[in-house]
């Protein structure tokens, strides 16, 4: 889970990781409702340097969870937190890499990405249809329409085998790629992760008016 974010979009002194919504910090909300599923075994969870705000957890729900320093970019923290996994995590074992700030994550969602990603060596991702018609702006005026046919919206988690993730995260970070999810860093090797359709409401919260949905939505375990 990288969670070394500063959630410069959202503004604020917080870490926008730890905002409240429905009494929890955003990121318990996303590390349990990870915890939660019995597919998955611990977290570890890349956190800013001298992080003052988190909790210290060592385990939630009986299972652990490790910590690991962050780096500057999403990616590095998503390989410091790989390289942090225990000794005896097999090389092809399955990671999920999830957001902290992804609260509202179904067990379902999970098990279907996980059958997914299980059988296809190039791993899976949760992702949902872009419902909007999309604009090309021109300045402030319209350029023109995309077609929004075959578009998808990349959500978390993501699922891969952990030495594919380990050396496509490399690969990225040594040709000073800026990748802002996993997938992008395996597509770079040539590679097709599956899109595995989510819940739309698996919101990522990145201004203000996203945490009174996520409030909402958590609150009434919508
Ligand atoms: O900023 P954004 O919403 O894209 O961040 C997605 C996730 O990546 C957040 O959980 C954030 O804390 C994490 N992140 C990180 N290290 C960075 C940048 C973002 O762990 N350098």
């Amino acid at each position: 889970m990288p969670a070394a974010g500063s959630g410069r979009r959202f503004g604020g002194e917080l870490p926008k990781q730890y905002l409240k919504v429905a009494d929890k910090p955003l990121i318990e909300h996303a590390l349990r409702s990870l915890l939660a599923h019995p597919g998955i075994d611990g977290v570890v969870v890349a956190l800013a340097a001298d992080d003052p705000h988190w909790p210290g957890w060592a385990s939630l729900c009986g299972k652990p969870v490790v910590t690991c320093t962050g780096g500057a970019e999403r990616a590095d923290s998503v390989l410091a937190a790989l390289r942090s996994l225990p000794v005896d995590v097999a090389n092809d074992a399955l990671v999920l890499v999830h957001d902290a700030a992804r609260p509202n994550l179904r067990g379902e969602d999970i098990s279907h990405l996980i059958e997914s990603a299980s059988v296809c060596a190039d791993g899976a991702i949760l992702a949902a249809p872009v419902r909007d018609t999309l604009k090309r702006a021109s300045g402030d005026v319209i350029a023109h329409t995309e077609p929004r046919t075959g578009l998808w919206r990349a959500l978390t988690p993501q699922a891969f085998r952990r030495d594919l993730l380990l050396r496509a995260l490399e690969a990225a970070i040594a040709d000073q790629m800026i990748v802002t999810d996993e997938a992008m860093a395996i597509e770079r090797l040539g590679l097709h992760p599956r899109l595995v359709e989510g819940r739309e409401d698996n919101l990522k919260v990145t201004t203000p008016a996203d945490l009174l949905l996520a409030e909402f939505l958590l609150s009434q375990g919508a």
